[in-house]
């Protein structure tokens, strides 16, 4: 979905996530979080493009807009992804709709980091089979390498993103690679837990439910490990989106 926004509308940093109501409904009532997908300026306003699935009520209006309705549209929020000043090897790993806050971030790395002409950017893709491929001629557009999977084996490699993803880990150098994921739950807990993740960077967007999106009703509290290693609870909407992987409880 394209959004034309006015043109004081703050750029959104890759991670960030705009909170989108239906103008004058009260069913839904709360705004639904979803990750910037593309964004762009000119003398007339700011255009942000959303990539969604239809789930539940929210996205079901949504999906029934028509072209010219109005939206209410807040944000950009959220503690964004740590973008390096001279990356060399980024990593992206995503699966089904989390491709859309992974190809923002690609396109913002490729465009505006002339500084790191070295910069290599794969992406590991993983989607529940071909019918779900979506986006794909664009993260090509910024990435070297795209790898896909599928969980039905029609196309790409058979199996999870994460399992791809695996056989290839120990060709990249922690040193000097970043990794960023978005994804399910599931997949992102299955990264979390790969032997090797551990020794490089790795940031993970979750998508959690959210009712404010503002700090303010701690419902999309989730459990990590703070600094010193202790358990500590953390808000999606401000504390994240993005947190380090390691840092994050996948079974509380
Ligand atoms: C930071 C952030 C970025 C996001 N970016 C995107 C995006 O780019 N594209 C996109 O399609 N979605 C994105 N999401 C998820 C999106 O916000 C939810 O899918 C949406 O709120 C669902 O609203 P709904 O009213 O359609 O579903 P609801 O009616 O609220 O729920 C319908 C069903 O889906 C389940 N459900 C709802 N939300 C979630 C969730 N977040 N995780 C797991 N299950 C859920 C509910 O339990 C219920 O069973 C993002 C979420 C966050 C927090
Ligand atoms: S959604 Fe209300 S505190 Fe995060």
């Amino acid at each position: 979905m394209s959004l034309k926004l006015p043109g004081s509308f703050k750029k959104p940093i890759p991670g960030q996530f705009l909170m989108v109501r239906i103008k004058g409904r009260n069913e839904p009532f709360l705004g639904r979080p979803f990750s910037v997908y593309s964004f762009a300026q000119d003398g007339r306003g700011v255009y942000v493009e959303i990539l969604y699935k239809i789930v539940g009520k929210g996205t079901m209006c949504l999906s029934g807009q028509k072209k010219g309705a109005l939206l209410e549209i807040h944000g950009p929020y959220g503690t964004p992804f740590d973008m390096d000043k001279y990356p060399r090897n980024v990593i992206l790993v995503s699966g089904g709709i989390g491709v859309a806050p992974v190809t923002y971030l690609a396109s913002q790395y490729r465009h505006y980091l002339p500084a790191a002409p070295h910069l290599e950017m794969v992406c590991y893709h993983g989607v529940t089979g071909s019918r779900r491929l979506l986006g794909l001629e664009r993260l090509k557009e910024f990435c070297s390498d795209v790898f896909i999977s599928s969980d039905d084996g029609t196309v790409g490699y058979h199996g999870s993103v994460v399992e791809m993803f695996e056989k290839d880990v120990l060709s990249y150098n922690p040193e000097d690679t970043m990794i960023y994921a978005c994804g399910p739950r599931p997949m992102l807990k299955k990264l979390a837990g790969l032997g090797e993740v551990p020794r490089f960077r790795c940031q993970a967007l979750l998508e959690e439910h959210m009712a404010c999106g503002l700090g303010a009703c701690l419902g999309c509290a989730i459990r990590v490990r703070d600094g010193e290693g202790r358990g500590a609870y953390r808000r999606v909407c401000t504390d994240g989106p993005v947190f380090n992987i390691q840092d994050i409880e996948w079974d509380y």
